[in-house]
């Protein structure tokens, strides 16, 4: 039921932190894997990483450029024959999209905003189009989405990114019944909403550099229930469901894999 051995699964966001871990999970799986970057050489690193494993193969997108996307689908249908999973793991944010404690919002650069808007939503909203159009055609396919703990519970700071993700899950539900009412059960749209996993972005406000807890981290441990930060790899067996025949009923959800965090009050 949780098989995805030969799905074709294209990911945006593999040359990340958390992409990465679970790229790796996909090719032990022995799903066949289409790698979207930026970055040729990080490309090339993680396919020949994979090609130890499962077929794999990666191409250089801009995931906030229609036209590439187009490009690259074609690519990858001639290559790989179907798309069976689209993966949206591109995200992030910017400093001027961020308050810091000396500021307020009213010191917010719009441009810096605008950017991680469009990161964060239309990098998922175009590549959705682009792979779920073959997904219609195919009249099946399941994509996943990265949202965030940020969208449910406010984030000091973290203003842009919030908002982003916000109207990325919005996206989500949509898109979900969207693909179903025009295109049939075989099509499911869902989210995973990671907790809080050290990543390039996020290392610095986290962790000092002898490894101890920033007072972020640690105001983040002390809201999570299980008190530690998750690991990548514990996000690969709740996207492989999601991916998965075993859940074929379910679409238009955000799971949250975050040790707790979401569901506790701090009291
Ligand atoms: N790390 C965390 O704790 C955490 C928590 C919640 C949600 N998330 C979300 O999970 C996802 C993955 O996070 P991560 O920590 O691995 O991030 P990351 O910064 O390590 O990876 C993001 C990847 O996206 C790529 N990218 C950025 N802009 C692009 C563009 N225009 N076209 C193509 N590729 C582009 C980058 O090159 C990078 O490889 C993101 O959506 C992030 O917002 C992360």
């Amino acid at each position: 039921m949780f098989s995805l051995k030969e799905k074709t699964i294209v990911m945006t966001g593999a040359t990340g932190a958390l992409g990465g871990s679970l790229a790796h999970s996909f090719a032990k799986v022995g799903a066949k894997i289409v790698i979207l970057g930026r970055n040729q050489t990080l490309i090339d690193a993680l396919v020949a990483e994979l090609q130890e494993h499962t077929e794999a193969t990666g191409f250089v997108v801009d995931v906030l450029s229609r036209a590439d996307l187009e490009q690259t689908r074609e690519k990858i249908l001639a290559h790989m024959g179907c798309i069976d999973v689209l993966i949206n793991a591109v995200g992030g944010n910017l400093p001027g999209a961020t308050i810091p404690d000396h500021q307020s919002i009213f010191d917010l650069q719009e441009s810096d905003f605008d950017q991680v808007i469009d990161l964060n939503l239309k990098g998922t909203v175009l590549p959705s189009m682009v792979f779920g159009k073959t997904m219609s055609e195919q009249g099946s396919g399941a994509i996943v989405n990265y949202s965030s703990m940020a969208v449910d519970r406010v984030i000091t700071r973290v203003v842009g990114y919030s908002a982003a993700k916000a109207a990325m899950e919005n996206f989500t539900r949509w898109m979900a019944v969207e693909m179903a009412l025009k295109f049939g059960d075989g099509i499911r749209v869902n989210a995973i909403a990671p907790g809080f996993f050290i990543g390039k972005q996020n290392q610095a406000l986290l962790l000092n550099e002898d490894g101890s807890l920033t007072e972020r981290g640690q105001k983040i441990i002390n809201n999570t229930p299980m008190k530690r930060f998750g690991n990548p790899e514990e996000l690969s067996g709740a996207i492989h469901f999601l991916c998965s025949d075993s859940a074929s009923f379910v679409t238009g959800v955000v799971l949250p894999v975050d040790g707790g965090f979401n569901a506790y009050s701090g009291v």
